[in-house]
């Protein structure tokens, strides 16, 4: 009942990494047609080596999946494959982060991953009706020269993104590190977005306001430690892009029972779901949808509030935000009406009149 009302919502996803979305048929594929070794012998074996202990035990595997990824094309097929996993959630749009420095630092010029990556988007508005943005991530176990480097390289390209975010390995590389080259972001028209409070303490986020100035935080789990920075982001009406399925697979969580989501809409944050890398963490959007919403005991009211979070905290323009809230509301009358009709129909009113009847 439930799954299926998840299956029909109209949805935004803001927070996932195209290179995250690789799935290991299509690894195999690319392995094959440029010619990359693959320390895995068959799709099945990939599969099996996604258990992970935490957020380093994911990304040393992450980083070595994306070796595959080599020619425009690739980015293409990549992030098409990912555009139709949209279509099949109802994903209506979507904001992508890319991790350029995993690609410059294999030899993969910037203008062609994001060429692929744009060119594959650009097809999903025009034959899927899907919209998009797109977001470059600084790798933070990198030095903030690197992500000057990557800044200056994605200057030129500046029309075809909306923001800078910042993501990899969290503990021991705090949002202070960055602080330079995200005023040059933001001075530069990008918004700001950035990982915190995954796997670092609260300070990360409070980082991450005062010295990043971001427009989102990306997961936010651990703020809820800190009542005050609690009532900072409340006050701010900055969303959290909480990531459910990815929580648990890194261990974020121990059971999905205990995700904080539930605590997080009780306590006035602007949550949203989304599904940070859903090739590794066994789930897309509506598969995150309901894993939260079984676990947790949502209801459809909850549900709604995710899907209007969302489109509240996306990147869009006050008018596209508007028709995306009108397509969610005209949902949720709609789904109200086939369960208005069933409670008349099973009234003991409506049945003795059938039975009296016959
Ligand atoms: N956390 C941090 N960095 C990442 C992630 C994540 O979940 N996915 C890809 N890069
Ligand atoms: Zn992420």
């Amino acid at each position: 009942m439930l799954d299926s009302f998840i299956e029909g919502l109209p949805k935004v996803e803001l927070h996932l990494h195209i290179e995250g979305s690789l799935e290991p048929e299509l690894m195999f594929a690319l392995a094959q047609r440029n010619q990359v070794a693959l320390p895995f012998k068959s799709v099945e074996e990939v599969r099996k080596a996604y258990n992970f202990r935490n957020l380093q035990d994911f990304l040393d595997i992450y980083y070595q999946g994306m070796s595959v990824l080599q020619k425009e094309q690739d980015f293409y097929d990549l992030t098409w494959a990912y555009l139709e996993k949209c279509k099949a959630n109802n994903v209506l749009h979507t904001e992508i982060f890319f991790d350029p420095q995993g690609h410059t630092e294999r030899g993969v010029a910037f203008e062609t991953v994001l060429n692929g990556i744009t060119r594959a988007l650009d097809d999903g508005q025009k034959k899927l009706g899907i919209s998009s943005k797109v977001i470059m991530s600084f790798l933070r176990h990198l030095s903030e020269d690197d992500a000057f480097k990557t800044l200056d390289q994605a200057l030129p390209y500046k029309d075809k993104l909306a923001g800078v975010g910042l993501d990899s390995s969290e503990k021991g590389h705090p949002p202070s590190k960055f602080e330079k080259v995200f005023k040059a972001a933001r001075d530069a028209g990008l918004l700001v977005v950035a990982h915190a409070g995954e796997e670092g303490p609260p300070e990360y986020v409070w980082e991450a306001l005062d010295k990043l100035k971001v427009d989102r935080i990306d997961h936010g789990n651990r703020a809820l430690e800190d009542d005050k920075l609690v009532a900072r982001i409340i006050k701010d009406g900055l969303a959290l892009t909480v990531c459910p399925l990815s929580n648990l697979k890194l261990c974020v969580v121990k059971d999905m029972k205990e995700h904080p989501l539930k605590k997080m809409l009780s306590l006035g944050l602007k949550a949203t779901v989304n599904s940070d890398d859903p090739a590794y963490f066994g789930g897309y959007m509506n598969d995150n949808y309901k894993a939260v919403a079984r676990a947790l005991g949502l209801e459809k009211s909850d549900l709604l509030t995710l899907a209007r979070n969302s489109v509240a905290a996306s990147f869009l323009d006050a008018a596209e935000k508007e028709k995306l809230l009108q397509k969610i509301n005209a949902y949720a009358l709609e789904s109200e009406q086939p369960c208005n009709i069933n409670i008349k129909q099973s009234t003991p009113a409506a049945t003795d009149k059938k039975s009296n009847n016959p």
